[in-house]
């Protein structure tokens, strides 16, 4: 049962990224490359590194800070640069014995883009797949040329995986990596769906890395493992949100199933929602709560 959703992707949910059609479609990573990935903490990068590493690129993946730095280092890239402090683009002459990078994958965009133009080899290829800082502004396409004839794609998920097709090679060849141990998924913060915009504010506050999950609360899913499991599913996966407990307790009368061990489970239940109540005077709170 599919129940969580990618906030990088909000409203879509999705069981696929956008990783697998950046390494092999945009550009074909292979054995001997040097590559540059932006923000190789964050959802994508982290992702993207450690697949391209498993390709036989040497891998450099740029963070925001110096406490972010670690994580990548140990996930597939060979080396970090800390791109708001250092000049990434002599970092990274200094890295490839100054020939430049055959191919940068931006995801940040406004802020850095022209800047990562010049950590490019001749001829090489600039994939700017996202916007984290803002959009692109438009540009005189002389600058690729004067730079060195580089190639600039600005692609999106839909486009290559519109066919059914793709979109299946898309998802088993990440499955594959995955399966293999290859390349490691780390949700490192979920969120309950009703409090998107606290998980918008920390993205924006760039405090999230690796992979960020909404959880909806999902009524039947959440009260069919209640009832299936016997223990209060509603506080492994909510946590913070106290509706996904009402929620249960509601369904529970409804059916008329606070009967002995569903009983038990009620009161586990009103003992979550509030936590220095007994049973009866939790009881009568969520009674007047229903009532109200
Ligand atoms: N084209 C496509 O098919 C496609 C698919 C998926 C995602 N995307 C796009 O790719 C971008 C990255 O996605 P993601 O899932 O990896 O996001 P994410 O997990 O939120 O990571 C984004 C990272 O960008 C860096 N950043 C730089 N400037 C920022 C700013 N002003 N505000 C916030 N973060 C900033 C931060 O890392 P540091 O602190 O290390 O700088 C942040 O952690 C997004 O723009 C997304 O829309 C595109």
């Amino acid at each position: 049962m599919q129940f969580h959703i990618c906030v990088r992707d909000l409203g879509k949910g999705r069981k696929e990224g956008p990783e697998r059609y950046l390494l092999h479609g945009c550009y074909k990573v292979s054995k001997g490359d040097t590559i540059l990935i932006q923000a190789a903490a964050g959802g994508v990068g982290f992702i993207a590194s450690q697949w391209a590493k498993f390709l036989g690129a040497t891998v450099i993946g740029t963070v925001g800070s110096g406490k972010k730095a670690e994580l990548p280092r140990a996930h597939g890239c060979d080396h970090t640069i800390l791109y708001r402090k250092e000049d990434f683009a002599s970092k990274v002459k200094e890295i490839t014995g100054g020939r430049g990078v055959d191919v940068v994958y931006d995801s940040v965009g406004q802020a850095t883009f022209m800047k990562f133009l010049d950590c490019l080899r001749p001829m090489g290829m600039m994939v700017s797949f996202g916007q984290s800082s803002g959009t692109v502004p438009p540009f005189d396409l002389g600058i690729l040329s004067a730079k060195g004839s580089l190639f600039l794609t600005r692609p999106t998920l839909m486009a290559y995986t519109a066919k059914r097709e793709d979109l299946l090679a898309h998802a088993t060849d990440l499955f594959e990596v995955v399966a293999k141990g290859v390349v490691k998924i780390e949700i490192h913060q979920t969120y309950p769906l009703a409090e998107a915009g606290r998980a918008h504010r920390d993205m924006e506050s760039r405090k999230t890395t690796r992979s960020t999950i909404l959880i909806p609360v999902d009524q039947t899913m959440l009260t069919l493992r209640c009832v299936e499991g016997g223990h209060p599913i509603a506080s492994l996966l909510c946590p913070e949100d106290r509706n996904a407990y009402i929620l249960c307790i509601n369904w529970l009368f409804q059916r008329r199933l606070l009967l002995g061990k569903l009983n038990r489970l009620a009161f586990r239940l009103l003992a979550c929602l509030w936590p220095n109540s007994d049973r009866s005077s939790g009881f009568a709170t969520y009674l007047q709560i229903r009532s109200g």
